[in-house]
């Protein structure tokens, strides 16, 4: 099997060690995996090194979603670590989106490292237009608050977006063939949905548009994740 540079694998882990296992085991086949809050709260930047020392890239998915001034400063410590791509919150606003954009390119000049990519989470894939509407009392649909707030990650000067298969046909319409798309919520036809709301499997989100998918538990919960991977890969070979 070639190694999937489009399948980013989240190692949703709670241990160091466990991760780490995944990573070594992985590696031939997954050129980038997803750190997010779990796994970085307990491991911190060491996971990152590994990653990195196995010639991997990392998705650094911590969501920031703060004042301005702290996601810009949080931005540049992501950059400093070498992550290839961190995301913010779009529902942060346009300020706090382009402040973060613009130092961590000024660091990454200054300092001579590689730009990461910076890309904003729209609508989580968790939430669906019942709570969107009940819950965060947004009165317009789903398709029209992910096509808002991507063109406001546009405007910022971000890189993409996180979004939903269903809504990576509209955002590429909207902002265009440059402009990144990660999906996650990816759910092969055999896999539970979990509580993931907005779902697709492999083959549809990468016809719909996405330049990469995320998948964890219907990888890591398998008897044989590899097969998983396997199959995966062949589905968006031939999407
Ligand atoms: O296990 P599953 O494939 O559902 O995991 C999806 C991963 O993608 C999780 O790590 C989750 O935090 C992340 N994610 C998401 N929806 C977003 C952004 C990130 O599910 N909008």
């Amino acid at each position: 099997m070639e190694k999937n540079n489009k399948l980013i694998l989240a190692l949703d882990v709670a241990e160091y060690d466990y991760a780490v296992e995944l990573v070594d085991r992985f590696e031939p086949y997954i050129d980038v995996f997803k750190v997010g809050l779990e796994l970085f709260t307990v491991a911190g930047p060491s996971i990152v090194e590994h990653i990195h020392k196995k010639g991997c890239r990392v998705f650094l998915d911590l969501k920031f979603h703060d004042i301005p001034n702290t996601v810009s400063k949080a931005g540049i410590a992501a950059a400093r670590l070498g992550v290839f791509m961190f995301n913010v919150h779009a529902s942060g606003g346009l300020d706090m989106m382009k402040r973060c954009r613009d130092d961590v390119v000024n660091v990454c000049l200054k300092e001579n490292i590689d730009r990461p990519r910076i890309i904003a989470v729209t609508v989580l894939t968790s939430i669906s237009q019942q709570v969107l509407r009940d819950e965060a009392g947004i009165q317009h649909s789903m398709k029209t608050h992910v096509r808002h707030l991507a063109g406001l990650s546009l405007k910022a000067g971000l890189d993409g977006v996180v979004a939903s298969g269903q809504e990576a046909a509209l955002v590429r319409s909207h902002c265009g063939r440059g402009f990144l798309i990660v999906t996650p919520g990816i759910r092969p036809s055999w896999s539970p949905a979990d509580d993931q709301m907005r779902t697709m499997t492999p083959r549809d989100a990468i016809r719909e548009g996405a330049d990469f998918i995320v998948m964890g538990r219907a990888i890591l919960n398998h008897d044989n994740p590899l097969k998983v991977i396997e199959i995966v890969s062949s589905e968006m070979n031939s999407a």
